[in-house]
C-alpha cells in the first residue's frame, strides 16, 4: 500500500476536523460583514470577539491586546515597524537563526538607513549569547530585540522570562516570534515583559492565512493598513471572518489538551532520535534538536556521507514521506539553510533533513521512515 506520511508539521500541520465544522457556518450562513450593524453583521462580529476572548484567556492577556493578522510574517513585519516608527527604537538587535521574516525586514531597515542592526552572537549549540545580547544593550541607543521563542529549524528555545528581564532593565521593545510555539507551550503574558508575540493558525492546526500579534497594551502604535476603522484601527479591511473563527478553534483545542499533545509528540521525537541512533551509525543532530528540553515537534538530522545522502529528501518523498530539507517555508529545497549556515552545520557537505511531528504522528509512521532512512544509508559510497 502507498504511504502518505507527513512529517513536515513546521512546516504547516493539517487542518483538525473540528476547525473545518467550526468554519463552515461562516461560509454557508452567516456572512454579515462584521461592521454592519444589523444582525448580520452583529452575528458575525461576536464570532471574532469570541475568538479573541478564546486566544486572551489561553495566554493570560486582554482581548484588546490581541490583533488579527494574516498570519506569522505580517505579524512580524508589524512588530517591527511599530518598534521603529513609534516607539522610537534606533537600534534593531536579532540573531542569524531567525526566520526570513524577521531577519529579513531588519536588514531591509538597516538598508534603508533608519536603524543600526546589531547581530547577537550564538553559543556552540546555537543558543541565544545572553552576555552579549547585554552587551548591545548596555551600549546603544534604544533596542529593538527580537528573537524567536522556538527555532522552527533546529528546535532551540529562547527563555523568553530571561530575556524579558534583560529588556526590561535596558528599557527595550522585545518580540519575540512565537510562530512556532504557539499552541504548543503555554503562555503567561501577564507575568512576563515581552511587548509583541505573534501567531500563525496554520501552525497548530488551524486554517492557512490567519494569525495574530499581541501587542502589549502598554505600547501605542499607528496603524500599517489605513482605511477603515478594523481591528480597533490598526489593520483596516474586512476580517478574515472564517479564518478567525478557525482560529480561534484551533487554539481553543491546543490548549484543552495541551499536555497530552505534548507527551506524545515529544514522545515520538525521542523515539526517533533513539532508533536513528541505533540503526544509522554516524548519525547527527543539529542545533539543540536531540536534547529532551529543546522545541519537542522539531528534529533535525545530519545524515553520514552514504552514495544517496543528497538524494535523501527526494528519496524519502518516492517513499510517500514528507519532511524538509530547508527552513518551514523552503520545504522541498534542499538548498543550505542559512540557520544550519549560522551554527556551521553545513560544513560538513552532508544532507541535512527536519522531521516535524504533531499530534497525528504515529510511532507506525516514526517506524517506518526510519526504516526507509537505514535502507538509504545502506548504499555504500562507490570505491
Ligand atoms: C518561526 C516562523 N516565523 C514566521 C513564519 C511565517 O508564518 P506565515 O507563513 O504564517 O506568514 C514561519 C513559517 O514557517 C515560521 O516558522
Amino acid at each position: 500500500m502507498e504511504k502518505n506520511i507527513y512529517l513536515d508539521n513546521a512546516a504547516t500541520t493539517p487542518m483538525d476536523p473540528q476547525v473545518l465544522e467550526a468554519m463552515l457556518p461562516y461560509m454557508r450562513e452567516h456572512f454579515g460583514n462584521p461592521s454592519s450593524s444589523h444582525a448580520f453583521g452583529r452575528k458575525t462580529k461576536t464570532a471574532i470577539e469570541n475568538a479573541r476572548r478564546t486566544i486572551a484567556k489561553e495566554l493570560n492577556c486582554l482581548p484588546s491586546e490581541i490583533y488579527f493578522t494574516s498570519g506569522g510574517t505580517e505579524a512580524d513585519n508589524l512588530a517591527m515597524y511599530s518598534a521603529i516608527n513609534d516607539l522610537g527604537c534606533k537600534h534593531i538587535i536579532t540573531s542569524l537563526i531567525e526566520h526570513s521574516a524577521v531577519i529579513k525586514t531588519a536588514q531591509m531597515w538597516a538598508d534603508k538607513g533608519l536603524v543600526k542592526l546589531s547581530i547577537v552572537n550564538l553559543l556552540p549549540n546555537g543558543h541565544i549569547d545572553l552576555s552579549h545580547l547585554e552587551e548591545l544593550l548596555s551600549s546603544n541607543e534604544k533596542s529593538f530585540v527580537t528573537l524567536m521563542h522556538g527555532n522552527n529549524e533546529i528546535a532551540n528555545l529562547l527563555p523568553l522570562t530571561k530575556v524579558g528581564d534583560i529588556c526590561k532593565k535596558y528599557d527595550a521593545i522585545f518580540h519575540s516570534d512565537t510562530v512556532q510555539t504557539m499552541g504548543h507551550y503555554r503562555f503567561d503574558l501577564k507575568n512576563t515583559h515581552i511587548h509583541f508575540i505573534n501567531a500563525a493558525a496554520h501552525k497548530f492546526h488551524g486554517p492557512k492565512g490567519v494569525g495574530f500579534i499581541y501587542i502589549n497594551r502598554g505600547v501605542k502604535v499607528n496603524p500599517t493598513i489605513t482605511g477603515g476603522g478594523q481591528e480597533r484601527g490598526l489593520r483596516g479591511g474586512t476580517e478574515n471572518l472564517y479564518g478567525i473563527v478557525g482560529l480561534g478553534k484551533a487554539i481553543e483545542l491546543a490548549y484543552a489538551h495541551l499536555e497530552e499533545h505534548q507527551q506524545h509528540v515529544s514522545g515520538l521525537k525521542q523515539y526517533m532520535k533513539n532508533e536513528l541512533i541505533k540503526n544509522i551509525s554516524g548519525i547527527e543532530f543539529n542545533g539543540d534538536s536531540a536534547n529532551p528540553d529543546s522545541l519537542y515537534t522539531v528534529l533535525n538530522t545530519t545524515f553520514p556521507a552514504t552514495a544517496n545522502f543528497d538524494m535523501m529528501l527526494f528519496l524519502l518523498d518516492l517513499e510517500g514521506i514528507a519532511c524538509s530539507g530547508g527552513s518551514a517555508c523552503s520545504s522541498g529545497a534542499s538548498k543550505g539553510s542559512h540557520v544550519l549556515d549560522a551554527i556551521d552545520a553545513l560544513k560538513s557537505g552532508r544532507a541535512s533533513l527536519r522531521f516535524s511531528f504533531s499530534r497525528n504522528t504515529t510511532k507506525e509512521e516514526i517506524d517506518f521512515t526510519v526504516s526507509k532512512i537505514k535502507d538509504l544509508c545502506a548504499v555504500e559510497v562507490p570505491a
